[in-house]
């Protein structure tokens, strides 16, 4: 296999999870250039990567001008500027691969996928979880036949509180404002992705959806609290007191300190006190600039009938994305965290069910004997896996989120938010 050149367009963390695939393979991968508007991640990446000083841009244009040739762009830059940079890339001919989501705007998205069929430009979204054993298992055991058709599927996704109040109470994706995506877009467009993916003999059609924020208000403030933590007289009690969960516990450090812009092991702690007392994560979780749902439920109906339901939960005690489908003669049922699922099959002449376990834990280790493979449960790993075949023109896996493909998982969330906010059911 030729090994495969790419830029990679924000070298924030996302960007680079991908891009550290051409550390474990460098036989496959090559990272020739590297684009960021901030100058303390732009080299930090490259110097990772062995990018010469001339090949770091801090804007897209100047590295579309340079001419530097690669197979593919990683475009790993934040939700809001996945339109503006993709169009570019995309209008000088070259792959991509795009962070989820593409965009929060239907016209946006129609534009996308006009220019990449104009360009014969290909594009992968990362829809990480496709890519997991888990879900590519349940896949093929779908698509195998073995269970008859999809008749329901039911989905939750419990967002811990570490990871909501890191990432949406206080965190990058916590307005829709800035942001250009809500909760249901920036945290489960995998699960409407999955939904349509698992079921895509169909395609959905109806759409309806609650949802609001109900915890993380000023009302649910302890009486008297301030803005900052530093200075509230109610901290002591405060189960999200900043000086507490963000410097304590430290669950997401590299979420929490990326404003300092420095290296993580070289901040000290009088640098993270300082910096809590202006910063937003240092604010009180209940009231911050959060404009956000913390809870929304969403019901799709298919054209073939068949039916699905997703539960969204912006901090539960403990993360849980439950996955469970019941097809005409038999289900799949399981949590991605435990890295395991049960087929029951029901058998016509016992007129009764058996329980096959597939327990993950033992079977993947197998596969890729690399520690390396443990983000999103080897989805991150798996992608780029794929990618690099899938741009190469070796074959297609299971998994490959095109562009048209990855659509009806976008349109379900943008009809939930329609249906949401007008309360009525939306037809896609
Ligand atoms: N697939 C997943 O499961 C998953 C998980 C988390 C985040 N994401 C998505 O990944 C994307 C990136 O998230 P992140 O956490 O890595 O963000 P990040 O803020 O860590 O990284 C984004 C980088 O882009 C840079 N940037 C901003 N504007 C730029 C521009 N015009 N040109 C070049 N660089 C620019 C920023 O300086 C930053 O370094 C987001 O869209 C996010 O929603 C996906």
């Amino acid at each position: 296999m030729k090994k495969l050149k790419v830029a990679l367009l924000g070298a924030g963390d996302r960007g680079k999870i991908y891009c550290n695939y051409a550390l474990i393979r460098p036989e496959e991968l090559e990272i020739v250039s590297v684009v960021d508007t901030n100058t303390f991640r732009l080299n930090e990446a490259a110097d990772r990567y062995g990018v010469p000083v001339e090949r770091r841009f801090t804007e897209l244009d100047e590295f579309l001008k340079s001419g530097i040739e690669c197979d593919f762009v990683v475009n790993a830059t934040m939700d809001e500027m996945h339109y503006e940079t993709s169009m570019k890339i995309i209008r000088a001919g070259l792959n991509m691969i795009l962070e989820k989501p593409i965009t929060g705007k239907l016209e946006e998205l129609t534009d996308i996928e006009r220019a990449a069929t104009e360009m014969n430009v290909k594009v992968l979204i990362c829809h990480v979880l496709r890519y997991t054993p888990f879900y590519r298992g349940i896949k093929e055991v779908l698509d195998s036949g073995r269970l008859g058709k999809v008749m329901n599927m039911q989905l939750n996704e419990h967002i811990w509180h570490g990871h909501f109040v890191n990432a949406f109470v206080r965190g990058k994706w916590r307005s829709e404002k800035t942001c250009g995506s809500g909760l249901l877009l920036a945290k489960c467009c995998h699960d409407t992705d999955l939904i349509s993916w698992l079921n895509n003999s169909t395609k959905p059609k109806y759409v309806s959806s609650f949802g609001s924020r109900s915890f993380f208000t000023e009302k649910n403030a302890p009486e008297g609290a301030t803005q900052y933590c530093f200075e509230c007289p109610r901290k002591e009690e405060c189960m999200f007191n900043a000086y507490k969960f963000e410097l304590e516990k430290d669950f997401i450090p590299f979420y929490t300190w990326a404003g300092l812009n420095k290296p993580l092991d070289e901040i000290t702690l009088a640098e993270k006190k300082e910096f809590l007392k202006s910063d937003v994560y240092g604010q009180c979780v209940y009231k911050t600039d959060m404009d956000i749902v913390d809870r929304q439920c969403v019901s799709v109906e298919f054209e073939n009938g068949s039916i699905a339901t997703l539960n969204m939960v912006g901090g539960a005690s403990a993360p849980g994305r439950y996955f469970h489908v019941l097809c005409e003669y038999g289900e799949i049922v399981g949590y991605i965290e435990e890295n395991k699922y049960v087929v029951r099959v029901f058998d016509k002449d016992k007129v009764w069910y058996e329980d096959e376990v597939i327990d993950l834990n033992k079977i993947n280790k197998l596969q890729d004997n690399d520690n390396s493979v443990t983000g999103h449960y080897g989805g991150d790993y798996y992608l780029m896996k794929d990618a690099v075949r899938y741009f190469s023109g070796i074959g297609e896996s299971v998994s490959v989120t095109k562009l048209a493909d990855s659509i009806n998982g976008h349109l379900i969330v943008y009809a939930a938010e329609t249906s949401r906010k007008e309360r009525r059911i939306v037809e896609i």
